[in-house]
């Protein structure tokens, strides 16, 4: 048997991650640690793209959520932001097929308006033919920053309360989390982060409150299927206390 198999007879069905957020990072250090330029090790990390986006359909993840291109990535040599453009239509084009035969459901998260229109085009025709679909709904974060996301549901809200919809007192935290892009979405159980650094970077800010972090030193193209067996096997061993005592947990 290998290493995944045994991984996964451990992870317990019953305790899975309802929703998994990733934070992909560490694709330039990887092409750059072999003498090749940062957008290979962008292409290089589609094949984890599609690692996680199956086992987690197979295990039967019902959310899965990636950081794709952040609103700050935007700031990066126009050359890279170029090929990650480039990369991010070719890739959803060529997995669409795939991800239809898994049942895989396309969300959009993020200012999608500002992506160029190629990419943009292929990006919500693949959202368009998954619509259907009803198995792991992946959301995919482009030109997305957990700010924008808040200041846009606060907008949303402004205008509301102004054009009568909502009284300002009615507002809590359901009027705000139901205004942003990710509303679809439980919040995530588990966010994972490759790459090393042990930060947020504008990510899912609201939504994280209560998740679980797990951060590996393995680069994005290095993370396979045995890994993120592990991250969910790490998280089974955690004890989720939504700020009560560790006796209230366990004993109900
Ligand atoms: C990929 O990793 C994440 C994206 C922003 C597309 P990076 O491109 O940040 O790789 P490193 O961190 O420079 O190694
Ligand atoms: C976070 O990675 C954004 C994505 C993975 C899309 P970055 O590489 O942009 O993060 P920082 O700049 O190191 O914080
Ligand atoms: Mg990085």
């Amino acid at each position: 048997m290998d290493r995944l198999d045994e991984l996964l007879k451990q992870i317990d069905p019953a305790q899975l991650p309802c929703h998994v957020a990733m934070i992909m990072d560490g694709n330039g250090r990887w092409a750059r640690m072999r003498g090749r330029e940062r957008g290979e090790g962008h292409a290089e990390g589609i094949s984890t793209v599609r690692r996680v986006t199956e086992l987690s359909s197979d295990i039967g993840i019902k959310y899965l959520t990636l950081y794709a291109f952040s609103t700050e990535n935007w700031n990066r040599p126009q050359e890279e932001v170029d090929t990650l453009m480039y990369l991010i239509g070719w890739a959803i084009e060529r997995e669409l097929p795939d991800l239809i035969r898994n049942n895989v459901k396309i969300h959009l998260i993020g200012n999608i308006d500002r992506m160029p229109e190629e990419a943009r085009r292929k990006l919500t025709g693949s959202r368009d033919k998954t619509a259907h679909c009803t198995g792991l709904n992946l959301g995919i974060c482009l030109s997305y920053s957990g700010r924008w996301d808040i200041t846009r549901a606060a907008q949303r809200l402004a205008t509301d309360v102004k054009e009568g919809r909502i009284a300002p007192e009615d507002i809590n935290e359901e009027s705000i989390r139901e205004r942003l892009d990710t509303a679809a979405f439980p919040d995530p159980d588990l966010l994972i982060r490759t790459g090393g650094e042990k930060r947020i970077s504008n990510f899912l800010l609201w939504e994280i409150a209560y998740s679980e972090l797990y951060f590996t030193d393995l680069l994005w193209p290095d993370f396979g299927k045995a890994e993120y067996a592990e991250a969910l096997l790490a998280f089974q061993q955690r004890e989720r206390r939504f700020g009560k005592t560790s006796d209230q947990v366990t004993n109900g």
